[in-house]
């Protein structure tokens, strides 16, 4: 049996952009948000995306979510290029790779926290035994054992997170994809989310990129990604977090 690992192979390309430019509006109106972006991310990496507002963060996310697309430009996805997709086959690699979280949570309000994170099973038709199972087993991951019949609503703010990111990771996706994740957390919940993002990454592998406007939380990633009128003015790796 061969056995390989990015630590054996070298750095494998998950994410790639060249030369990504979008540009909102037409004539007169017309708003460059990103002029030319040339981006790799590996394989199992954990990367921050810092930068003033404005700046071209969420668009970024948005063009590698495939919730929008670039207006020149190219994205490979593991070597495949997305521009070549139709909208079916981007949906299905948003649905079966990509994981989303928000600083809004974007949860279902009157929907248990156990059907919450059901939904992206729902649209994989995967059978319900099977979902309440793996539903289970992401909430028990994101320590909400025993809290899979309450509502948001009857849940804290760093609960709802939590549900949010059991929603993303229980397709089991390749990268997580975080736009101010803990936005609207206190610095103690928001920690814990950063400790929990942080585990996933180590112990499943998961690359993760996340936006974020706080230095505190940018140093749990081991590279910062600093976005400047809608391009990138820094990049930086570290060694483990601290
Ligand atoms: N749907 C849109 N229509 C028109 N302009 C937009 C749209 N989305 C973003 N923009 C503009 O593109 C630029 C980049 O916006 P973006 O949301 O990517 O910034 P950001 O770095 O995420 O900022 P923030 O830190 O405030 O979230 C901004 O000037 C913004 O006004
Ligand atoms: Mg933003």
């Amino acid at each position: 049996m061969i056995v390989t690992s990015a630590s054996e192979t070298g750095p494998v390309p998950l994410i790639e952009l060249r030369g990504v430019t979008k540009v909102y509006g037409r004539g007169s109106a017309a708003m460059p948000a990103l002029r030319g972006v040339d981006m790799t991310i590996n394989e199992g990496e954990f990367v921050a995306v810092m930068g003033p507002s404005g700046s071209g963060k969420s668009t970024v996310m948005n063009i590698i979510g495939c919730l929008d697309t670039p207006t020149e430009g190219k994205y490979l996805f593991r070597n495949a290029p997305v521009g070549a997709m139709n909208r079916n086959q981007r949906a299905m690699l948003r649905r079966q790779h990509l994981g989303f979280v928000f600083q809004g949570f974007n949860l279902l309000n009157r929907t248990s926290a156990l059907e919450n994170v059901e939904l992206p099973l729902i649209y994989r038709g995967i059978r319900a035994a099977e979902r309440h199972n793996l539903a289970r087993k992401a909430l028990t991951s994101v320590g909400l054992s025993g809290w899979e019949h309450h509502t948001p609503g009857e849940l804290s703010g760093g609960q709802q997170q939590r549900v949010a990111i059991a929603r993303a990771i229980v397709s089991q996706p390749a990268v997580l994809l975080a736009d101010e994740p803990t936005g609207n957390l206190d610095t103690a919940r928001s920690l814990e989310i950063m400790e929990l993002l942080s585990s996933f990454n180590k112990e499943l592998g998961v690359t993760i990129i996340m936006v974020t406007h706080e230095a505190d939380m940018a140093r749990f990633a081991r590279r910062v990604i600093q976005f400047r009128d809608g391009l990138i003015a820094a990049d930086e790796r570290h060694g483990e977090e601290g």
